[in-house]
């Protein structure tokens, strides 16, 4: 193993080499630079670019050949991203498709190959040191915190989330920080914040289908925006819809969109917070993924820390990155939305538990949250590659996979006229699990897509897992 230093340098460098292969400067086949050049035109090591090299050699993207150096890894295929959603023009009721209770029955199941649940597992979370923190807090306060708090969750968690927004740029306080039962909890705040029954919101297609699942529960209608899983949505298509009908909120993700991966560009993020405040639609931004990206800056700018306008409604949860058992999560608003949303906490669950809000904030002030995040970004990224190229070997020709640069879950389009609803069917029997596309759409869409998650990391399990549905794909071809 190397020593400390050279470790985050030579992940640089393999992500490096990863980004000229993306962008095609260096193309299939090709020669990579050698160990020699590439250690003098990075000022590295030649230790450290060996290092890389091997990384990137055990992820498929390059290959040794003796006495002749490092190539571009023929792919099997030229994978191509997941083409653009086209969903109706029109406000709909959501249909939430029978699929989804089977999902939700068997995305944990440990039996299963554990590609239908996006939460990482625990054993790469910080579960250890968490439990530490939850025991603690309760020893050193005993009954102090069988009680109540205000609706606005305990103040030392809220300070520290306030405290890691200065990461971004933005100064909120702690009374802009409402704590919430995961970000299911302040989605749903949220949406009863500035909605009605009855109203339309416009949505990523596809989207998070607990989104979907909340929308429904309190009776709105979606409008669901083409999507791409490199440009994010269609902002012309968002005009039109602000300008043909009422729209009562918008809900966007900020970063690495479940299940699509994508980022909307900072210049796009600051054009659609403009059109929305032009028609005074809020914006309710889902930034769950926000800390796990794989780039070289430390994430992508939240929606909230580039509005002027004071329309922007931010909710997030550490469910993906250390606690999805403690169910913690937040929302952060200015004065003009925080009233409705404690009205809307007050009825919805009072306060939320506090034991697991002092662990988290003892957690974050202790340090160690950003060691954390690094080691599962790079797990993430390193199984999302593996799983890319798996895929590439093993699924239908022509099918078409996002590479997302965070999160941990891949959106797949197998070719029509596949039924990944049968597929489902068909992998649970043989003891896999994911999640069928139809899920992820108001509207009954993706039938011929599926969500995998690497979230569980790389494993000969998963793997094995992953070829055994491409097999079961390509046999239904
Ligand atoms: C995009 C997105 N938002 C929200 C949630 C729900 O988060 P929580 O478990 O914190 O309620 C999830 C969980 O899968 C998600 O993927």
């Amino acid at each position: 193993m190397p020593a400390a230093s050279t470790h985050f340098r030579y992940e640089e460098l393999a992500g490096f080499i990863t980004e000229l292969i993306r962008r095609g400067t260096l193309v299939p086949g090709s020669r990579v630079p050698s160990l020699r050049e590439i250690s003098r035109q990075r000022r590295t090591s030649v230790t450290t670019a060996l290092h890389a090299y091997r990384l990137l050699e055990d992820r498929g993207v390059i290959e040794a050949r003796p006495q002749s150096g490092y190539y571009v890894a023929q792919a099997s295929r030229d994978i191509r991203p997941p083409t653009t959603s086209r969903p109706p023009a029109r406000s709909i009721d959501i249909a939430v498709p029978a699929v989804m209770l089977k999902l939700l029955e068997h995305a944990a199941d440990p039996k299963l190959v554990p590609l239908g649940c996006a939460i990482p597992s625990p054993q790469l979370l910080a579960s250890g040191r968490l439990d530490r923190c939850l025991a603690r807090a309760a020893r050193v306060n005993g009954a102090k915190l069988n009680i109540y708090t205000p609706p606005r969750g305990h103040l030392a968690l809220r300070r520290e989330i306030a405290r890691r927004a200065l990461r971004w740029g933005q100064a909120l306080s702690p009374d802009d920080v409402l704590v919430t039962c995961g970000c299911t909890e302040a989605l749903s705040l949220a949406l009863r914040a500035v909605t009605k029954p009855g109203d339309t919101v416009a949505i990523e297609s596809p989207t998070y289908f607990g989104l979907l699942q909340v929308l429904q529960s309190l009776g709105l209608k979606a409008l669901e925006l083409p999507t791409d899983a490199r440009q994010g949505i269609a902002i012309d298509a968002l005009r039109s819809a602000c300008e043909a009908r009422r729209i009562a909120a918008c809900v966007l993700a900020s970063s690495f969109s479940n299940p699509l991966g994508c980022t909307l560009a900072e210049a796009r993020k600051l054009e659609v917070l403009a059109l929305l405040a032009r028609h005074r639609v809020p914006l309710i931004e889902d930034d769950i993924y926000g800390d796990i990206g794989f780039g070289a800056t430390e994430r992508p700018t939240p929606f909230m820390a580039l509005d002027r306008h004071g329309i922007t409604l931010h909710c997030s949860s550490f469910s993906k990155t250390l606690a999805p058992g403690y169910r913690v999560g937040w929302l952060a608003a200015g004065e003009r939305f925080m009233p409705r949303v404690i009205e809307a906490k007050v009825a919805s669950t009072l306060c939320s538990p506090v034991l697991p809000q002092l662990a988290l904030a003892e957690f974050l002030s202790s340090g160690g949250y950003d060691h954390h995040l690094r080691r599962i970004r790079r797990v993430f990224q390193d199984t999302l590659h593996r799983m890319v190229r798996a895929i590439e070997e093993s699924f239908p020709e022509g099918t078409r996979v996002t590479q997302p640069e965070g999160g941990f879950v891949l959106w797949v389009e197998l070719p029509r006229p596949a039924d990944t609803r049968q597929l489902f069917a068909q992998a649970l029997e043989r003891g896999i699990c994911f999640a069928p596309g139809v899920v992820f759409s108001a509207s009954g869409r993706h039938a011929n897509c599926l969500r995998l998650s690497g979230g569980y990391g790389w494993s000969p399990r998963l793997d094995r897992g992953l070829r055994a549905l491409g097999a079961m794909a390509r046999s239904a071809d």
